[in-house]
């Protein structure tokens, strides 16, 4: 008898089992219960081990010692379970005699509310781009005509300010109209190579709609050392979005005008609702344009004291609720802004 492994296993799981039960009933605390929990049931338990070695039972021995196993695994956790609750219901019982308790106060618990999917997301972008190499910048919601326009080769008169429609305060401020506003700012204060992204709310003074609102978030980033080139930049937005969207995306460049970079454009994903394969969405382009970007122009590193005969950089700019929109397949951009608690909470 004494060389039968399955009663020598029996056995340990009994002893086993009571010897869990007295160290349930003496503990006094959480905590201690829940190292007993993982003393009996943890990854290096006995029960662990012999709930490892079944397999190589044979098949009555499976069967007696699997099911033994099992309720014993359960008993414990039970018990556990219930002496935590017991512990914590005598710890309340007369407390209303022992402490007073302002009713009015927040609840004790990890989480109170609920972080608004743009702010989570912001994190999100801030922790990739880190990982790369970028250092992270707020903008100035309020700024002046030289870092919102003119620092962007943007001179007063230029027509292309109209693409912007502006918030102008009566002293001649502006309500940043994009965070391409900081990039003046980051090329003199830094130094080179500089990889920085500006993260933060932008305001269009425009009607809103599903697609329009009038506050908004943008991410802006820029690059610059010897020798880069406009690869460079699919290169890292490729990156970028790949992890964001958490699968492989591909990138295209199509040329367009911004008075900032030469040459400049928009770039497209692949369309990250169908893949590629052509949906409503992208009108079954497979691609979605998604951004503008390109080349810093070179008065614009002359104007922030970089050389541009030894120096060039890239420079984008993104809608970060159009992103986070496709994302999570938002079809209004002004949830974001509701106060709607039902939206929120989805995220
Ligand atoms: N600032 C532009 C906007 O708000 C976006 C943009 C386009 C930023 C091209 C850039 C760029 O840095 O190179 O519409």
């Amino acid at each position: 008898m004494e060389n039968n492994p399955i009663v020598n296993l029996q056995k340990d799981l009994q002893d086993m089992s009571s010897a869990a039960t007295d160290k349930i009933s003496a503990a006094q605390d959480k905590d201690t219960l829940e190292s007993l929990r993982v003393e009996f049931l943890g990854r290096k338990s006995k029960l662990t081990q012999i709930l490892r070695g079944i397999k190589d039972l044979d098949n009555e021995g499976k069967k007696s010692i699997g099911q033994l196993s099992n309720k014993i695994k359960s008993e414990i956790e039970n018990k556990i379970d219930e002496k935590i609750k017991n512990l914590l219901e005598e710890k309340f019982k007369n407390i209303e005699q022992t402490v007073k308790i302002d009713v009015t106060l927040p609840g004790e618990s990890n989480r109170i509310g609920h972080i608004h999917p743009t702010t989570q997301l912001t994190e999100k972008i801030e922790d990739i781009f880190m990982q790369m190499g970028f250092e992270v910048y707020y903008p100035y919601l309020l700024d002046d005509d030289y870092h919102n326009f003119e620092s962007l080769n943007l001179p007063p008169e230029h027509p292309a300010r109209d693409s912007w429609d502006t918030f102008w305060t009566e002293d001649g401020h502006i309500a940043i109209t994009h965070t391409s506003s900081m990039q003046n700012r980051i090329m003199r204060d830094s130094k080179l190579p500089i990889r920085a992204i500006v993260i933060g709310r932008c305001f269009r003074n425009e009607a809103t709609d599903a697609r329009h609102e009038h506050t908004f978030n943008q991410v802006e980033g820029i690059y610059i050392d010897k020798n880069i080139t406009l690869p460079d930049m699919l290169g890292t937005l490729k990156e970028f979005f790949s992890k964001f969207y958490e699968k492989n995306v591909e990138v295209k460049f199509t040329p367009d005008f911004f008075p900032f970079v030469e040459p400049g454009g928009m770039m497209s994903l692949t369309c990250v609702i169908c893949d590629g394969k052509g949906c409503p969405l992208c009108k079954q382009t497979g691609w979605l344009e998604i951004l503008g970007c390109g080349m810093i122009h070179p008065k614009v590193l002359e104007m922030g004291g970089i050389d541009p005969n030894v120096y060039s950089g890239f420079a984008w700019g993104v809608g970060l609720e159009r992103i986070i929109q496709l994302k999570y397949n938002i079809g209004d951009v002004r949830l974001f802004n509701s106060g709607n608690l039902d939206f929120i909470k989805q995220f």
